[in-house]
């Protein structure tokens, strides 16, 4: 379907704009005003363009209707809700992002116990170390590009850490991401989404020979249903992981920090009770939340009023979700302690599998920032775009102290 074309089913009056589509750049900090203020439109819009600049698709802003459909997997499909796969012309599916029940269940089964409690304390030690490498790379120098020399690549090296892959490739990731997720250009996409498909490839082949205690390797010896994984469940697993574990933490914490920064209040307040900044980062998760999904409809179904048919997208928007004032007492004021329900690692069935991670990520790059570096602000005159659709991602941050 093309992008501006609108099913026979959608009255004219729900037709509307959305603001974050892929591909727009902001000057302004869009959770000032733009997020804010899609409340104060209709609970249902159907957005020419809506998916991906490349289809239509409805978007619901309230809470509670982005809850329900991410609860509803009767009504709603995960199938082919990002583009790579198809963008290669290959079969492949994100593993377990775009894998309905029951089959999801299954491989939810398996991959649960990745990032469990007992994991997460045996990786915390090194997370710490790869944070503390990269701040002391800049800690002397009074000023750093917080989102280039900090952001992207620290969460890289936690995810080459997983995947048992060498730190000397921190640079080749960070050209991939930037190329798959943050370029415009699709024959860019394309070639970096082919790199990081051979790469891997590679990879799963070296650890069928070469088994160590590596998610690859957890890969490569589970089982569903008695049968070891497929290589393109595999490939898909290792990807989902790829796209799902690093943008996001990377966008997290410059929101995070562009925040703190923006607001020395809270950020004196966490330096002198450093044992406020899990909970404190709960309250930032909920009303930074960066990452937009997309879901595909299956079977007629009412939302907000509107008459949503099979084969209608739906952009998954947990970031418009988490300012509702229907769900959140003055949801545009930070309140370090609010300890709030929020739906930024989404709910139901594919809720974030990595979410004990990236939690511990964004607390420990808090933790060591502020034991390393003084009280820090934005740099006189600097101007901060934001890529906004997909991730919510600003394009710089320079800080000083
Ligand atoms: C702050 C950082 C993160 C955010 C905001 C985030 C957000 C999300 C959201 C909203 C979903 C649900 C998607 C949907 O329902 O369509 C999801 C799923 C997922 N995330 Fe995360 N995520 C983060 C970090 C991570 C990390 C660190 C990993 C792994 C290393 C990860 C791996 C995954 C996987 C594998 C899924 C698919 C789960 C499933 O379908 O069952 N994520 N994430």
């Amino acid at each position: 379907m093309n992008a501006a074309t609108i099913p026979a089913h959608v009255p004219a009056h729900l037709v509307g704009t959305f603001p974050l589509v892929l591909g727009q750049v902001t000057e302004e900090n869009p959770f000032d005003h733009m997020i804010p203020d899609l409340h104060n439109g209709p609970a249902a819009v159907y957005v020419p363009g809506g998916y991906l600049g490349i289809e239509g698709a409805w978007f619901f802003p309230r809470a509670v209707d982005m809850q329900n459909v991410y609860a509803d997997t009767e009504h709603f499909s995960v199938k082919d809700f990002a583009p790579f796969s198809k963008f290669l012309g290959d079969t492949w599916s994100l593993v377990p992002a775009e894998i309905d029940p029951p089959n999801h269940g299954f491989f939810r089964a398996v991959l649960n116990p990745l990032f469990a409690p007992r994991r997460m304390a045996a990786l915390d030690e090194r997370v710490r170390t790869y944070a503390r490498q990269y701040i002391d790379e800049f800690k002397d120098r009074g000023q750093c590009e917080f989102v280039n020399e900090f952001a992207f690549r620290f969460p890289i090296a936690v995810f080459l850490e997983l995947m048992g892959l060498p730190m000397s490739k921190v640079e080749d990731f960070l050209k991939w991401e930037k190329g798959l997720l943050h370029d415009p250009n699709i024959d860019n996409i394309i070639a970096a989404t082919r790199s990081v498909k051979d790469y891997l490839l590679e990879e799963i082949e070296d650890r069928r020979k070469n088994p160590r205690d590596d998610l690859i390797t957890y890969g490569i010896n589970a089982e569903i249903d008695g049968r070891k994984w497929s290589t393109d469940e595999l490939f898909g697993f290792c990807f989902n992981l790829f796209i799902g574990g690093m943008d996001t933490v990377s966008t997290t914490v410059a929101l995070h920090f562009r925040h703190l920064a923006e607001h020395p209040e809270d950020q004196i307040f966490l330096r002198e009770n450093p044992d406020k900044i899990p909970l404190a980062v709960e309250e930032l998760m909920r009303a930074y939340s960066p990452a937009m999904q997309a879901r595909t409809c299956i079977k007629p179904v009412q939302i907000a009023g509107a008459q949503v048919m099979p084969g209608d997208k739906v952009i998954m928007t947990p970031m418009v979700a988490n300012r509702d004032p229907a769900a959140f007492e003055n949801p545009n004021a930070i309140i370090l302690d609010r300890n709030p329900r929020h739906l930024n690692f989404g709910y139901g069935v594919h809720r974030c599998l990595g979410a004990p991670l990236a939690r511990r990520e964004v607390i420990i790059a808090l933790e060591e920032f502020l034991k390393a570096i003084p009280l820090f602000r934005i740099a006189p005159n600097a101007k901060i775009k934001t890529f906004l659709g997909g991730v919510i991602q600003p394009d710089c941050l320079p800080l000083v102290w």
